[in-house]
């Protein structure tokens, strides 16, 4: 066995590797002037390959894995498992207006066509109940962060409020809530546009709580600016909030912590500064089961 790892990603990867005694080797790739990858993989392969790389700025990054996908299947690969802790265009689950490509179902079945085995977490999964309705094989393996991301509440704070800002985090809200003992509640949001997010808390005293918003993801950030400006003026504490997927384009974190909130704390799903809960033990459980 032998997992490929990528520079944008090689920390992660390694830890995975790590605890799985896997050795790994690097995927070169060098990007053209015009923008074309080169993709440059070990010449010798074993029969079982993991492709370790999360898919967030993912246009350049899905052509890649397909060239690498192809080329490890030419130089031997027998057996393919794609881990992707962040998995894209999940959202994108049906044609909102008559033309429009539904990304999840084509995604899904470019994934199914290059891997036997697909390990993401927490996908966002809106219509359907599991991935394998996204990606259509049998080893299409979705974990959920919610025992990492409540260990690790569990020694920030004693107590708080878990807030989710809308009905899709309820689901993550209500996991983590219920391992740690903490209270929940769940707002309701209209998303007008990418950076436009109304939003109602729902009916529960905040006045004087501490507060952590747990989302699957932060975007553009709006969703937790919007519930930390409502969290504040219902009288809230103190505002934290955990991230499992921390995207965060543009100003998206400036805007947060003007908002008001104190920390941001997010899964290595994602490079990224905030990143402070490890997913490696998740994942390597998840590939023990695999093999
Ligand atoms: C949406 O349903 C997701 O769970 C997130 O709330 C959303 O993607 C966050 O996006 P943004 O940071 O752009 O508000």
């Amino acid at each position: 066995m032998l997992m490929l790892v990528f520079s944008d990603y090689q920390p992660q990867a390694e830890r995975l590797a790590a605890r799985l005694a896997m050795p790994t080797a690097k995927v070169d790739i060098h990007h053209f002037p015009d923008d074309e990858s080169l993709v440059r993989l070990p010449p010798f392969l074993p029969e079982h390959v993991f492709i370790c790389r999360s898919l967030n700025q993912p246009n350049n990054k899905l052509i890649e894995l397909l060239f690498c996908a192809r080329t490890a299947r030419q130089l031997g690969a027998k057996r393919l498992t794609l881990i992707a802790p962040y998995l894209s265009y999940m959202r994108q689950d049906i044609a909102n207006q008559p033309g429009e490509a539904v990304s999840q179902q084509i995604m899904g079945q470019m994934l199914a066509e290059l891997f036997d085995d697909v390990i993401t977490v927490d996908p966002h999964l809106h219509r359907i109940t599991s991935l394998n309705q996204a990606i259509p094989i049998n080893n299409a393996i979705s974990l959920t962060a919610a025992d990492e991301i409540a260990r690790f509440l569990k020694q920030q704070r004693d107590y708080a409020v878990l807030l989710g800002p809308d009905s899709e985090s309820e689901q993550w809200v209500l996991a983590i809530a219920k391992k740690i003992g903490f209270d929940f509640a769940v707002a309701t949001k209209i998303r007008r546009g990418d950076k436009q997010v109304e939003m109602c808390l729902p009916d529960f005293d905040f006045s004087n709580q501490p507060v952590v918003i747990i989302d699957d993801m932060a975007s553009t950030g709006r969703t937790l600016s919007k519930a930390t400006e409502l969290l504040l003026a219902a009288g809230a504490q103190h505002i934290d909030a955990v991230i499992t997927h921390p995207l965060f384009c543009g100003d998206a974190q400036a805007h947060i912590l003007q908002a008001g909130v104190k920390n941001i704390w997010s899964t290595d799903s994602i490079s990224h500064p905030t990143a402070c809960i490890y997913l490696d033990k998740l994942l390597a459980e998840a590939v023990r089961a695999v093999l």
